[in-house]
């Protein structure tokens, strides 16, 4: 599939053949795509650890509440960002931004390659950072950001094409 058609198409996937798993070579093809995401000043603040051990998908249910999906498709993707190398600005830093671009890269990448994927959000939430931070045992400056699910789908939503709304952009100024 290209990557236009990988954009207008992609939906989460919350059934999954649990016949079908992703390969070692797949995952790692989804993490390359996801290294070229954009980061701010090109520090690259991410991690990424790769969960394909049942028992340990089955910890991972337990730390989050909507991944029912995850024991089918069979594979984690966990994005976290470093504290340390991210930019840091006197407002805040940027990981959360640089790892929802390296996140995102992943779901498109997926698509193109014939997997599918569901988003579940970790940050901002503290209890599920704290949660996965401990089953992780991840240091200090590594946080984790969003459990992506990765697996063959079992079911096929109609691509959401309706969605686009001319009111939402702004040429110039707000008026
Ligand atoms: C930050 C973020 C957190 C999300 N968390 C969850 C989640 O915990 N569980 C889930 O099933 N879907 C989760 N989603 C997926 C959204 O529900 C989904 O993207 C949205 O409904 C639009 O549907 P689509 O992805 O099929 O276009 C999350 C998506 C984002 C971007």
């Amino acid at each position: 599939m290209d990557k236009k058609s990988a954009i207008f198409t992609r939906r989460s996937i919350r059934a999954y053949d649990s016949s079908r798993r992703a390969t070692k070579e797949q995952i790692t093809d989804l993490l390359d795509a996801a290294m070229h995401a954009p980061s701010a000043m090109n520090k690259q603040p991410w991690e990424f650890i790769a969960v394909t051990d049942p028992d340990r998908i089955a910890g991972i249910m337990k730390i989050h509440p909507y991944c029912e999906s995850l024991a089918d498709a069979g594979t984690a993707i966990i994005v976290c960002g470093d504290l340390d190398a991210q930019l840091k600005s006197p407002d805040g830093g940027y990981y959360q931004f640089d790892c929802s671009a390296a996140a995102q890269n992943i779901l498109l990448r997926a698509k193109e390659i014939g997997l599918d994927t569901c988003w579940c959000g970790i940050a901002p939430e503290k209890e599920r950072i704290s949660a996965f931070a401990k089953f992780f045992g991840l240091p200090k400056n590594i946080e984790p950001m969003a459990l992506i699910i990765v697996g063959y789908g079992a079911e096929t939503p109609e691509s959401d094409t309706g969605r686009f709304r001319r009111e939402k952009i702004h040429f110039q100024t707000w008026a």
